[in-house]
């Protein structure tokens, strides 16, 4: 079959089987068996798939037609110019947890004058998008700012050997599902970046006791439980419930972490979370009543929609 004549064959059987962007969908996993760009698709639609290609693709649509989402079948995605691989036992990263992660390079970029290591927390990191993104920034495209080696002492530190300058970043993260841990993990290798980041498995702020850090970071499941069962299948179905439910409001993970959050930061401090529709005013409430003179900055997306507080301490 040619592909033209296969497209049309899947358009029809994501049709059929209510997937939402049957034809989106089905063009992308063609120019992923075949290793093409969107113009090749165009130009070279009269090519003929041979037996191997033929049957890849059917088997691509026969699990999108299941409406399991294009990333997981391919196993891979683009995060802030990372290709991260993602299972189903991570959340997806979105496109707009990319502006936390500006958020967050952009708050770093301005703190020249830091005069110790600066440490960065993320809670609920998943696949490690936003981690291994900041890391990759970091130690290998912003002059100025190094990742130096984690606490544990595999390796030494910039500091030991007397190299240290202003801001020496230190990336820590954690996740409560050990499965998602494990993607994180293969993602810090395969993309080098496994020294800079130091991972570790619990809930909230429980694998990090006694510790201190300047930038808290997270990402954490804020859908409000009763909103769960109006998600698309793409995502009911698919994306692990743990990384998504955020118990009644929506808010119930944060603010659990917002009544421990004290006892982990130091001064000066900056907590950065991704939030959703009109949960600003409400995450602005429960940090000033959890944490006493904070500041609280809500910023919104491109659709307008309320998406990222930032909370300051002194
Ligand atoms: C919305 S996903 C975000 C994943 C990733 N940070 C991203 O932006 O793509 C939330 C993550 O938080 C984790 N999580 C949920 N409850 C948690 C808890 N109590 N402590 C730590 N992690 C938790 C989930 O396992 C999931 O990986």
């Amino acid at each position: 079959m040619t592909v033209k004549s296969s497209l049309v064959k899947a358009y029809k059987i994501l049709q059929d089987a209510k997937v939402s962007e049957p034809e989106k969908s089905a063009d992308f996993l063609m120019r992923q068996v075949l290793g093409w760009d969107k113009a090749q698709l165009i130009t070279h639609s009269d090519y003929k798939l041979n037996d191997k290609e033929e049957k890849k693709f059917r088997q691509f649509i026969e699990r999108r037609s299941k409406h399991e989402p294009v990333w997981y079948i391919t196993g891979q995605i683009e995060f802030y110019g990372l290709d991260l691989a993602v299972n189903q036992n991570v959340l997806i990263p979105r496109p707009e947890t990319e502006l936390l992660v500006e958020q967050v390079v952009n708050n770093i970029k301005q703190l020249t004058n830091h005069k110790k290591d600066l440490r960065i927390l993320e809670l609920g990191t998943g696949s490690g998008a936003i981690s291994l993104a900041l890391a990759n920034e970091v130690k290998n495209k912003k002059e100025g700012f190094r990742v130096t080696s984690t606490p544990s002492g595999v390796y030494p530190s910039l500091a030991e050997n007397g190299q240290a300058g202003q801001n020496d970043i230190k990336i820590f993260a954690s996740d409560i599902s050990e499965k998602a841990l494990k993607v994180a993990k293969g993602n810090a290798k395969s993309l080098g970046l496994d020294k800079e980041i130091e991972l570790r498995q619990g809930d909230l702020f429980e694998p990090w006791k006694g510790e201190k850090f300047d930038y808290l970071v997270a990402n954490l499941p804020y859908i409000p439980h009763e909103e769960m069962k109006t998600l698309v299948l793409d995502i009911h179905h698919w994306e692990p419930r743990i990384a998504l439910d955020g118990g009644r409001e929506g808010l119930e993970i944060y603010e659990r972490l917002l009544e421990q959050a004290s006892d982990y930061l130091n001064k000066n401090y900056r907590i950065f979370f991704e939030i959703g529709i009109g949960q600003g005013e409400k995450i602005r409430n429960l940090a000033t009543k959890h944490i006493s003179g904070s500041q609280v900055e809500i910023k919104r997306d491109y659709s307008n929609i309320d998406r990222i507080a930032i909370i300051k301490g002194k």
